[in-house]
């Protein structure tokens, strides 16, 4: 299965991924992750892509699609995966279609005043990257992840300006993305306003019956 999360940032894209990823033993890809993982380690990468990440805009597509060719390569992404935060612009989309055949892109639909509500209270942890939210998802223990106790923090681009600069870029650069998309019949719908547990039976519903 070789699917693509598409959706505004703070969709649930990376929770859902996690989980659908774990559940179908295929591999979650992040962009994000990968970058932010890069600015952790201060490696050359993580230094050219910091302050476009804080800022919330995108990183340039040559750096990005060759980072994303380099990782599909490997023998993990052999049997399929879920790329989630890829592609966000057109020339993305049309690179990744030389040398890649997508079985389906989930696109992830919730309003903006959702996304803020969300963006605003998630956490996230700096050892294993897992995701909670102190609303919706709250940890059992304040600050610690559930699962390997690692601290949780708040994203750089978590700030409300970069919120509201990456729901604009979301709207210029990667909306036009679903009718690219949807021209090539492989666009499925998520309602991502509910719960993880319903938007996750949606999911299961498409991959186990439609594809
Ligand atoms: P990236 O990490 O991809 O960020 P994003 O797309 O903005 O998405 P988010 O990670 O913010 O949200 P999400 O949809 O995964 O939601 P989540 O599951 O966390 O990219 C970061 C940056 O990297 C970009 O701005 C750009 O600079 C660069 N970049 C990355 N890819 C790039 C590319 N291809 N090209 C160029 N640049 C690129 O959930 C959000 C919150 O909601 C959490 O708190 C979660 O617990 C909660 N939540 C989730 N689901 C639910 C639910 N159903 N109900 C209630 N709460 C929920």
């Amino acid at each position: 299965m070789r699917l693509i999360f598409l959706g505004p940032p703070g969709a649930g894209k990376g929770t859902l991924a996690g989980l659908t990823g774990r559940r179908y033993a295929i591999p979650q890809i992040s962009t994000g992750d990968i970058f932010r993982e890069a600015v952790k380690k201060e490696t050359e990468l993580g230094l050219k892509v910091k302050s476009i990440m804080v800022r919330g805009d995108l990183v340039p597509d040559d750096l990005t699609i060759n980072l994303i060719k380099e990782r599909l390569a490997c023998e993990d992404a052999q049997k399929g995966y879920i790329l989630d935060g890829f592609p966000r612009t057109i020339p993305q989309a049309e690179a990744l279609s030389s040398f890649q055949q997508i079985d389906a892109v989930l696109q992830f639909n919730i309003s903006d005043e959702a996304v803020i509500r969300r963006l605003s209270g998630r956490r996230t942890c700096r050892a294993c990257g897992a995701i909670y939210n102190i609303d919706s998802i709250p940890p059992k223990a304040a600050g610690i992840c559930d699962r390997c106790s690692g601290e949780l923090y708040i994203r750089g681009d978590d700030r409300i300006d970069s919120i509201k600069n990456r729901l604009e870029v979301y709207e210029q650069q990667t909306a036009p993305l679903i009718r690219y998309y949807q021209d090539k019949g492989l666009i499925r719908d998520i309602d991502a306003s509910i719960s993880v547990e319903e938007s996750m039976q949606q999911v299961d519903r498409i991959l186990q019956y439609e594809l």
